[in-house]
């Protein structure tokens, strides 16, 4: 197993616990990745399948294990979702290739490696100029898979209705704005939140959505959010595709797309590879890598 399997039932959980399972089932020897750091949990599903005659090895391939379980180890141990900021420039570091047309500039296997993340993650969130320029879904196409929960950022909901976020009835959608409080609407919440620097309060944003159980947030952007969320020091981890092409000469002149994100010298590269033509390269931020560190050597 690639975490500690639990021994007790969960309030508000509907699956009921695996080590009893494991028990009925004859289990006789389990190999286990890591321990469940949840206080709940941390050692006591390993010593309920012991204590039943199970023999159990723990700590195998526990990096890798940790890195699949990131966004569930993050939102355990912090009460908050893991970060992944998702960005695509030209290789002249422009946010968008061309004004009109399609705005697709990245490769198809860029595209499909997107979707495959959607798939993945429980939230994939935008700022409130994206919704409104590129109308997106936000939804899995491209890759099998659960389409995320959709977040959109609008301090003043300000957006128009007929979005696709708010009437596809794909997925439910979050909008976050400034006040107080939340209240369920026919396409999903509405979150009321403080201001902070650069808009609404990022990292209350992520409290909420720590609150609904959101282990894992992919943040599409645009730019003006990405640049947010790393002034704040609230991104986990970056991936960044750049396309082979320049964008063209309206781009070029065009006051704000210029300046995409770059990753911080300080981040550890953990993944850098060929994508269809565009270059991938996935970043983690230093606090990132040592939480995992830490959990790995407490094992
Ligand atoms: N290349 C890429 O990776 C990529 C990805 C996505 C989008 N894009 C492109 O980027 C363009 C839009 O990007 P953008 O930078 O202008 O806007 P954006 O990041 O999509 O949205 C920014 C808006 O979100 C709202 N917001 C609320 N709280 C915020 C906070 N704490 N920090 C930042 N924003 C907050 C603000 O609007 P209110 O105050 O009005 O609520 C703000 O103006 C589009 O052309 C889109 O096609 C590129």
């Amino acid at each position: 197993m690639t975490l500690e399997p639990c021994a007790q039932v969960f309030a508000g959980k509907k699956t009921p616990p695996c080590v009893p399972a494991l028990i009925r089932a004859g289990v006789t020897r389990l190999v286990v990745a890591h321990r469940d750091p949840n206080p709940e949990v941390d050692g006591a599903g390993i010593a309920g399948l012991r204590a039943a005659g199970i023999e159990v090895k723990l700590g195998v391939l526990a990096p890798q294990a940790a890195r699949l379980n990131r966004g569930f180890l993050k939102w355990i141990t912090t009460g908050r979702p893991y970060v992944i900021l998702k960005a695509a420039r030209t290789s002249d570091n422009f946010v968008a290739a061309t004004m009109t047309g399609n705005r697709w500039f990245t490769s198809a296997e860029s595209r499909r490696i997107v979707h495959r993340l959607r798939a993945e993650v429980d939230g994939v969130m935008i700022g409130r100029r994206t919704a409104q320029v590129d109308n997106p879904r936000l939804t899995v196409r491209e890759a099998d898979g659960a389409h995320p929960r959709r977040i959109v950022l609008d301090t003043r909901r300000a957006l128009e209705s007929a979005l696709h976020l708010f009437t596809d009835g794909q997925a439910p959608t979050l909008r976050f704005s400034r006040g107080e409080g939340a209240a369920t609407v026919t396409w999903g919440e509405q979150v009321g939140v403080g201001l902070g620097d650069t808009g609404l309060d990022l990292s209350q944003v992520l409290a909420e959505l720590g609150k609904r159980e959101f282990t894992s947030v992919l943040v599409e952007g645009g730019p003006r959010l990405h640049r947010s969320f790393l002034e704040a020091g609230l991104v986990d981890e970056i991936m960044l595709f750049t396309a082979p092409q320049p964008a063209d000469r309206a781009v070029q002149g065009h006051d704000g797309l210029g300046n995409a994100v770059a990753i911080p010298a300080d981040w550890h590269t953990e993944r850098e590879a060929d994508s269809g033509g565009d270059r991938l390269v996935i970043s983690w931020s230093p606090e990132a890598r040592a939480r995992l560190d830490n959990l790995i050597a407490l094992r």
